[in-house]
């Protein structure tokens, strides 16, 4: 079939495949694992009553208790990002190339909380980094603000869903304890919740066209919900509300109500 491709088409199957997360060649021939049903090695030996397998040895753990006990021990920004490189239970982990954990100046007056990161971001290991990133960047430029001077940055979901997959329930719930401890941790006076996926990590709701532009309250500290930048890219039409948006930060920022 590829010798029927010209190069372009080829090219581009290519980039779709490494868009969809498949960027690397483990084998020379694909796996369909789904068809594969008997793993087991011919020649293993069948297991005895006797012997508990090892599943049965490990105890069974609440993914999110366990995310609040290791989130709480943490009483710093670095203690955080090592307890959550060591938290096991969180199956995007396994397909992701790092954790994504923070960007900007801890301790800014304001944090933004996004939604999980992208390929760019799986690759350089910091949030808001690909194009939805560049857009970001120039919205807070636009309020004189800087991720290298005034603005702290993470995500609901510090690794990368294959595919870009939106966050699903389980993810948010094991992921916001270490969030809010991260909040706690950098101390913002104001909360930006960028996209659906960070209102209902924290606010337990979703709703961004209803929700943007109406501060709500997280941990305590004002939060407004905004359009993400990345369907800004996808909605243009969209920018005028983001700037009212914006322009409600600044003046929040600069004290008024
Ligand atoms: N979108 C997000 O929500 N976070 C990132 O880090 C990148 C894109």
């Amino acid at each position: 079939m590829l010798d029927d491709l010209d190069f372009h088409t080829a090219k581009a199957l290519l980039d779709w495949q490494i868009e969809l997360g498949a960027d690397e060649a483990l084998l020379d021939a694909p796996v369909n694992r789904f068809e594969v049903t008997d793993s087991a090695p011919k020649s293993a030996p069948p297991v005895t009553a006797a012997v508990p397998s090892e599943a049965a040895l490990v105890p069974e753990v609440d993914p999110v208790d366990a995310a609040r006990q290791m989130a709480a021990a943490a009483d710093s920004i670095e203690a955080l990002r090592a307890a959550m490189e060591a938290y096991p239970h969180c199956d995007l982990k396994m397909s992701a190339k790092q954790l994504v954990f923070a960007d900007g100046v801890p301790g800014a007056r304001v944090m933004i909380v996004g939604e999980a990161p992208g390929r760019e971001e799986d690759l350089q290991g910091k949030p808001f980094v690909g194009p939805a990133g560049q857009l970001l960047d120039k919205m807070l430029a636009a309020i004189n603000l800087d991720r290298t001077k005034n603005v702290y940055i993470t995500n609901m979901l510090p690794w990368r869903p294959p595919q870009n997959a939106d966050p699903t329930q389980t993810q948010l719930d094991m992921m916001r304890p270490f969030v809010e401890r991260h909040i706690v941790l950098a101390g913002p006076d104001v909360l930006v919740l960028m996209g659906n996926a960070a209102c209902q990590g924290l606010l337990g709701r979703r709703g961004i066209m209803r929700m943007r532009g109406q501060w709500e309250e997280v941990l305590g500290r004002p939060a407004l919900p905004m359009f993400h930048p990345a369907f800004l890219l996808r909605q243009p039409i969209m920018k005028r509300e983001a700037w009212a948006d914006l322009l409600a930060l600044q003046a929040r920022l600069k004290g008024q109500p």
